[in-house]
């Protein structure tokens, strides 16, 4: 099994643990980090909606939590007719620990992938190269 494959494998495995009583809409983000380890995340909802968290967000803060700051690889995975992308805010957290040729594999529970790079889901990235003159 591919490194690429096992990160999807993960992804789906904690994806079941989603807690989503509002949208009922599952999805399981999983990362390698710099150090070689792997870790995860689940969406986390919540009755007032906007305290709800992404999957991708559970991942990073389980990756920095466990002491890793460098993003190699992501993958995210739904029960969605087409893979399902980050969104814009997930977006922005991921473009802080990844690189701009960092591969996101996006998936579907029926067997569906799409691989894109961090440049491809976020061009034109904020970062700290517009707040050099500060
Ligand atoms: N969601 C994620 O966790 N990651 C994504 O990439 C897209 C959306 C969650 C947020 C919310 O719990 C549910 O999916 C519906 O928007």
């Amino acid at each position: 099994m591919s490194a690429r494959d096992i990160l999807v494998q993960e992804a789906a495995r904690v994806r079941e643990n989603a807690y989503v009583p509002y949208s009922n809409f599952k999805v399981g983000a999983a990362l390698r980090a710099g150090s070689g380890a792997m870790y995860s995340g689940c969406n986390v909802e919540n009755v007032a909606y906007p305290q709800g968290t992404c999957a991708e967000a559970g991942a990073i803060a389980a990756m920095v939590a466990g002491g890793d700051t460098e993003i190699k690889e992501v993958a995210v995975i739904a029960d969605s007719p087409e893979p399902v992308t980050p969104c814009g805010g997930c977006r922005q957290k991921l473009a802080e620990f990844a690189a701009a040729d960092v591969k996101i594999t996006m998936a579907t529970t029926g067997g569906k992938q799409v691989t894109l790079t961090m440049a491809d889901i976020l061009p034109g990235a904020f970062n700290t190269h517009h707040m050099s003159n500060t």
